[in-house]
């Protein structure tokens, strides 16, 4: 599989994205776990979690414990990069909040760290910012967590370019990467996408295929994207990621799956090279 770089460590060129198996309509936990090593085994080794992927407010972590078991099942995946967020919060009425507050995101970075089974996270993000919290105070908390070794490498999320740019100030430098939506339907994370290029920041997309609702309507709603699936004989999912990672070298996409044959057809992708000409026409 195509590798990419995410603070200097190598990861698969496509990710896999935790969320499908863990909120509202999610599958077993055997389907969950087939799924986690089906990535795997396609070369896939950068995971995206939460702390905030649950159902109800007495499960916060569920899709943490349950990439880390499959993890630990798999009997060969130590090389994989897990990467979770803290911030983002689910009451359990289906809305999401936010908390900012250091002490809180310091806390919530260590009880991550206790459910993935690690002394120290892979890559711990900031999920949403606070607007009752001044973000910096946010990502100086991140930033203490990467002084303390609760966490080796630091990322944001839901960042414009001048949090990214006051976030990498805070961090020292040491800002790795930044997870923005960014799909066919959804292209204002553009900018950000760019700026972060600039700055080799790996740029992680989130709902790269449109979101667990719409991604089965990619070929409906977006026709020139099933128009280059059919052209070059690959389903339009590997064409829409596949456009995502012509976009940059720094570009990172993070498909969620809940069933195995979803992340292996995405998989695929980061072996998919389109030519100039059906870039150009697919961001056009
Ligand atoms: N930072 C944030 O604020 C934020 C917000 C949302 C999401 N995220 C992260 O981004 C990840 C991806 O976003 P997402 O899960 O919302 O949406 P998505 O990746 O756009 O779409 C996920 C859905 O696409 C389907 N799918 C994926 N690959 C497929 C393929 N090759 N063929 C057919 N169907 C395929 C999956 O179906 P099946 O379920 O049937 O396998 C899955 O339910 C999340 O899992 C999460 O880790 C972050």
């Amino acid at each position: 599989m195509q590798q990419r770089t995410i603070g200097g460590r190598e990861v698969s060129a496509i990710g896999l994205g935790g969320m499908p198996m863990s909120i509202e309509g999610r599958p077993d936990a055997d389907r969950s776990i087939a799924t986690i090593h089906a990535a795997v085994n396609a070369g896939v080794t950068f995971i995206d979690t939460a702390d905030a992927y649950h159902r109800d407010a007495a499960e916060v972590g569920h899709n943490e414990e349950l990439i880390a078991r499959a993890l630990r099942s798999h009997g060969d995946a130590d090389h994989v990069l897990v990467a979770t967020k803290g911030g983002h919060l689910r009451p359990g009425d289906g809305t999401w909040t936010q908390n900012g507050d250091p002490t809180y995101i310091k806390e919530a970075a260590k009880a991550s760290a206790q459910r993935l089974g690690v002394d120290s996270i892979g890559l711990y993000q900031f999920h949403r910012p606070d607007p009752a919290v001044p973000y910096a105070d946010s990502v100086g908390a991140v930033r203490d967590l990467l002084d303390e070794g609760v966490i080796q490498m630091a990322g944001i999320s839901n960042a414009n370019v001048e949090q990214i740019d006051q976030a990498q100030e805070i961090l020292g430098g040491r800002l790795v990467s930044v997870q923005n939506q960014f799909s066919p339907a959804f292209r204002s994370s553009q900018g950000e996408l760019e700026h972060c290029a600039e700055l080799g920041i790996a740029f992680l997309p989130w709902s790269p295929l449109g979101g667990i609702a719409n991604a089965k309507d990619l070929s409906g709603r977006h026709g020139a994207f099933q128009e280059v699936a059919d052209a070059v004989g690959a389903s339009v999912y590997q064409v829409t990621l596949a456009w995502e990672l012509a976009l940059a070298p720094t570009v990172i996409p993070i498909p969620g799956a809940s069933r195995p044959e979803s992340i292996r057809d995405s998989a695929g992708a980061a072996e998919l090279t389109l030519t100039a000409e059906q870039v150009a026409w697919l961001s056009a």
